[in-house]
């Protein structure tokens, strides 16, 4: 009875809906300006060392995030399957985000040591060769070599996006992306020291050429290895 002389009275309805939004918005939102950080700590998350971070532009250069997710979720069924479930630390110094909403294929999260690099290589160049049933594109040019013109100017760029680079890595970009590729080289060591457990070696097989496929193979092989989970405890972080 009372319902339909609202209903009826456009003004009443008007102020009404207001006042319900009103207090939707305040339930939802106010909470939100009394957290310090929606980010937990988590112990061993860096920046992407430069092959990583050209391997991330190639992910998203080739809409890899569109059958992928990066974001295991907590349930029983994601963690068995995939591991601990994603982190929101895992993808802070992601520009933008890779977390995809679309599962043709299997999450990737956490797909870094999973597979050799010979693996990688030879399942994105033909898929079907590796996983006769799989409906993934092949992607044979990546072969080709990596053209990047500022290794330096990319790294600036996250840095302003908040990134924590600093003057020695944001300096030594261009002979830290070649030398991750190249074991031999003398910068390797340097590589692994500024980026803790950056993998340094040859991931194409192709060692005389930096290609694209070293970059987005050094990026899939880091995928969900930074944090140690044998340290991490989940509930020292509730509040
Ligand atoms: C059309 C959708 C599609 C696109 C685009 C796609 N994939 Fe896949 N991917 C799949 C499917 C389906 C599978 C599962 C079958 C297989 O292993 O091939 C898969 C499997 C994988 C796997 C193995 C994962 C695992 O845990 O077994 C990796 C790694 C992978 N894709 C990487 C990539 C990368 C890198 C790109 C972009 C260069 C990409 N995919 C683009 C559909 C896709």
């Amino acid at each position: 009875m009372k319902h339909s002389t609202i209903e009826k009275n456009g003004s009443i309805l008007l102020v009404l809906s207001l006042l319900v939004v009103t207090i939707g918005g305040i339930v939802e939102i106010a909470p939100l300006f009394y957290l310090e950080n929606t980010i937990e700590k988590v112990k061993g998350m860096r920046p992407y060392s430069p092959l990583e971070l050209m391997g991330q532009n190639i992910y998203k250069r080739e809409g890899c995030n569109l059958c992928h997710s990066q974001m295991i979720r907590p349930f029983k069924d994601e963690v068995e399957r995939y591991g601990h479930y994603s982190l929101a630390a895992e993808s802070m110094y992601d520009h933008p985000f890779v977390w995809g909403s679309k599962r043709t294929g299997p999450d990737l999260a956490r797909v870094g040591g999973r597979y050799s690099d010979e693996w990688q290589r030879e399942h994105l160049i033909a898929p079907r060769n590796l996983v006769p049933e799989s409906v993934m594109p092949g992607y044979p040019f990546l072969m080709q070599p990596l053209k990047v013109h500022d290794i330096k100017a990319h790294l600036i760029a996250n840095k302003t996006l908040g990134v924590p680079y600093t003057k020695e890595q944001i300096d030594n970009a261009a002979v830290d992306l070649v030398s991750q590729a190249n074991p031999d080289s003398d910068g390797a060591e340097d590589v692994e020291a500024r980026y803790p457990k950056a993998l340094v070696r040859d991931f194409d097989g192709k060692p005389e050429t930096l290609t694209e496929m070293d970059a987005l193979i050094a990026y899939l092989q880091v995928l969900g290895t930074l944090v140690d989970f044998s340290t991490y405890d989940a509930k020292a972080n509730l509040r």
